[in-house]
């Protein structure tokens, strides 16, 4: 068997132990793919200066995201049906980053609960919220995050109307799966995958079933989102979310100078540059190709972070430089979590934390919160970046 080096390495072997519709479902973006797969390849772009003879002792990662400490400036981004990528998954993936001493945040759209995730874990976690139009619903979302002691709420502007993804409809994706021949093929051919579901009662949304208005079944997630998903959603709802949870807010989904500066003034804590994982508008710039203009324009009046593409410590590293205060990693603790359950995801988060170390290192610096532009080098090509000191 060969060794897990790189988060790649647990891509190939989540593909080896998930259904074959899970996995697409994470390894997807809308329509043609082209703002996914943008958001890793524009990483690639950016070049690091490297330094020598410089004191590399005593280096830090530690920082902080809204006020809390992090071991490094990596928080685990909300995804949803993460309990079928492995039995559990929110559960697992939440200690592990409580282990590693990283935020996790829950997904609206997750499998295990808000509850079932905060008796299984000891440190607060942070929730993610969609809007939908039962505002009673969504009152009572927040108020079960603030009961479960969650530390801050995530909330997510950019998915009124869900992109489409062919490969979810091609695999017709649900949560519990069908019992399709297909279906039954995918799973059968994962024995591992089902030991674990038929161990766990975790099977379809926690946050939901149950809890919404005549939810009983949410097998089709495409058309609940089509009914549910309020289109309607506003700066003012920002207003009262805000006034109703109270606590440190991140509004996630900005990738326009514009909409930045209208985030500034709601009093959020934070924003996060996201395109969703090119799952949403494709066609759309990366969310590295954004950041820098966004931290021009807004980064005095509010922390900017960042998600979209980060596959190794090398892209933390480069979204620091040019301003992220924090980042979001999607995909690879996906990845990690159905390689190999909770220490697959320790794993996705230990290979990024020794590749952020060694290149701030090799870059001649010492303390993540000292990374600033001087020491990458402005790629060609990326408009949003010619304006670069
Ligand atoms: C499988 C999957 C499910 C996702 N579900 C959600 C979700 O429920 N809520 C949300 O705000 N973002 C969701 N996202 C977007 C992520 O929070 C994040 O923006 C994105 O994954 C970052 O890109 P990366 O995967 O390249 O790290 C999802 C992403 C993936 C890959």
């Amino acid at each position: 068997m060969s060794p897990i080096l790189e988060i790649n390495d647990l891509k190939n072997k989540a593909r080896r132990r998930v259904p074959k519709m899970f996995f697409d479902y994470a390894d997807s973006g809308s329509w043609t793919e082209s703002t996914y797969h943008a958001n890793e390849s524009d990483f690639a772009k950016i070049k690091l200066r490297q330094r020598i003879a410089v004191d590399m002792t005593n280096r830090s990662l530690k920082t902080q995201m809204v006020g809390q400490d992090v071991a490094m400036p990596v928080a685990l981004a909300p995804t949803g049906l993460t309990g079928m990528q492995h039995a559990d998954g929110e559960i697992l993936a939440a200690q592990a980053a409580e282990e590693f001493g990283i935020p996790f945040t829950l997904s609206t759209m997750s499998i295990c609960s808000i509850e079932a995730v905060a008796e299984k874990t000891k440190k607060p976690f942070w929730f993610q919220l969609y809007v939908m139009k039962d505002k009673d619903f969504i009152g009572n979302l927040i108020d079960r995050a603030k009961a479960a002691g969650c530390s801050a709420l995530v909330l997510t502007l950019d998915l009124q109307i869900l992109g489409q993804r062919h490969k979810d409809l091609r695999n017709g994706l649900s949560a519990p799966p069908k019992f399709t021949p297909k279906h039954i093929y995918q799973m059968a051919t994962r024995p591992l995958w089902c030991l674990g579901m038929l161990k766990t009662k975790n099977h379809t949304f926690g946050n939901i079933v149950g809890h919404a208005k005549g939810v009983s079944d949410l097998s089709s997630l495409s058309s609940w989102t089509a009914e549910q998903f309020d289109p309607q959603l506003n700066w003012k709802d920002v207003e009262w979310i805000r006034e109703r949870w109270g606590g440190p807010i991140i509004l996630k989904g900005i990738l326009d100078v514009e909409d930045a500066r209208m985030a500034a003034q709601t009093g959020a804590d934070a924003i996060i540059v996201s395109n969703h994982g090119g799952r949403q508008l494709d066609g759309a710039p990366s969310s590295i190709e954004v950041l820098p203009s966004i931290v021009d324009a807004v980064g005095d009046q509010i922390e900017v972070h960042m998600d979209g593409g980060i596959r190794s410590g090398q892209d933390v590293l480069k979204a620091k430089c040019l301003g992220a205060k924090g980042t979001y990693i999607g995909r690879p603790f996906l990845y990690g979590l159905g390689a190999d359950g909770k220490a697959g995801v320790a794993k996705a988060l230990d290979i990024i934390r020794t590749e952020l170390d060694v290149t701030m290192a090799l870059c001649g610096k010492r303390d993540i919160n000292d990374l600033d532009r001087s020491i990458i080098y402005p790629p060609e090509g990326l408009q949003n970046t010619r304006s670069w000191g």
